[in-house]
């Protein structure tokens, strides 16, 4: 599906400046402000079954997985229903328990990953209640569920998925809003989530527009052999595909921890040489990441701090700055700088964007 590169460099760099408008079409006709909720038409699933879901689980691979994380923890913030997320690659092989109760979310761009297919599938006969939430409309996993939420980011051609996880992580929220109304999310609370999905296009245009400040820490970061991407609670899943992304591109090797989680053993690892990139949003946690910050600092490690919160003057080495938004959508905002940041490191060390190494678009093998 090549549908052009508009004078842009690569796809990767097109895709994500399409984002503004690939948001705005995940989200046109599905919000409803009168309600405070979401329109999933796709879903099939009236009010009363929406009520009798007991958990969310998400199924996808790699970066549909990250984002299938950050999905989880939206339904548990705004429908208070467990959820958690599972790379549909292990799934089958562990022979799962299939309850009734569950919502199963198959999550891919393409439609047709070997392993979440496999996925839906093992579900399909053991009766799991399993709907789509794709890109790739009549693909294989689209069919094979029936039912769900196309994610409408248009055709998406770069092998790092940038506009396409966005739009999962968008759909995600609309699910979880739709999940919480049914439950005891309260209208204003409601309201406040569809106001600020709302904005996010403009938001997200915000972050693209701040390209050349991103540029510019990717190149005092460009020598780094070794990288960590540190969050924790919201910012773990998108320091998990911050680090993805960096390493499918420009082949530095990155590796994501749960804050709290370093000074079990990775520390140790932290010198003048192993930059953290850490996700830092201006929420309940933030004095949590300073801590973090002023740990990695004291070990000699350089921060680039992510970052929508003041933080004290000279804290971070370099600061990536995100607009605000409501604390719960900032995983959709905080994951597009850290695009831009894989995207011009991986050109500093002249990689071959649109074509890395030993990846594939979609993996439809096992
Ligand atoms: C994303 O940048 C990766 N190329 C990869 O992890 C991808 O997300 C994964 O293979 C799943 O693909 P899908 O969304 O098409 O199922």
């Amino acid at each position: 599906a090549d549908y052009g590169l508009d004078g842009y460099a690569d796809y990767m760099r097109k895709e994500i400046a399409e984002q503004p408008e690939s948001v705005r079409r995940a989200l046109l006709g599905r919000l409803d402000e009168r309600f405070a909720t979401a329109r999933l038409g796709g879903l099939r699933l009236d009010a009363r079954e929406l009520r009798s879901i007991r958990r969310v689980k998400f199924l996808g691979c790699g970066s549909a997985y990250y984002a299938g994380q950050i999905g989880a923890n939206l339904v548990e913030e705004l429908a208070r229903l467990p959820a958690d997320a599972e790379p549909a690659s292990e799934f089958r092989y562990r022979n799962p328990v299939v309850d009734g109760d569950t919502l199963y979310v198959a999550v891919s761009q393409s439609g047709e990953t070997a392993d979440t297919l496999a996925a839906v599938q093992e579900l399909a006969r053991k009766g799991g209640r399993v709907i789509g939430m794709v890109n790739a409309v009549g693909s294989a996993i689209a069919r094979e569920c029936g039912s769900g939420v196309f994610l409408h980011a248009g055709p998406e051609v770069s092998v790092a998925s940038t506009k396409a996880v966005t739009n999962m992580s968008t759909c995600f929220a609309m699910l979880a809003l739709l999940l919480g109304r049914v439950r005891d999310l309260s209208v204003a609370d409601g309201r406040r989530v569809v106001e600020a999905l709302d904005a996010l296009p403009a938001r997200i245009q915000e972050v693209v527009a701040d390209e050349e400040h991103i540029a510019e820490a990717a190149r005092r970061f460009a020598d780094a052999r070794h990288m960590f991407f540190v969050g924790r609670v919201r910012g773990w899943p998108v320091a998990r595909e911050g680090a993805q992304k960096l390493k499918e591109i420009s082949y530095v090797h990155a590796e994501a921890y749960q804050a709290g989680e370093l000074k079990h053993g990775p520390i140790a690892l932290i010198d003048r040489s192993m930059p953290s990139v850490v996700i830092v949003p201006d929420d309940e946690l933030l004095a949590k990441n300073i801590g973090t910050i002023e740990q990695i600092k004291a070990r000699g490690g350089p921060v680039l701090a992510v970052t929508n919160a003041e933080l004290p003057r000279g804290l971070a080495d370099v600061e990536l700055r995100v607009p605000r938004t409501e604390p719960e959508l900032d995983p959709i905002l905080f994951g597009i700088p850290l695009q831009l940041l894989a995207y011009h490191l991986a050109k500093q060390l002249g990689r071959d964007i649109d074509k890395p190494r030993n990846l594939a678009k979609s993996v439809t093998v096992e």
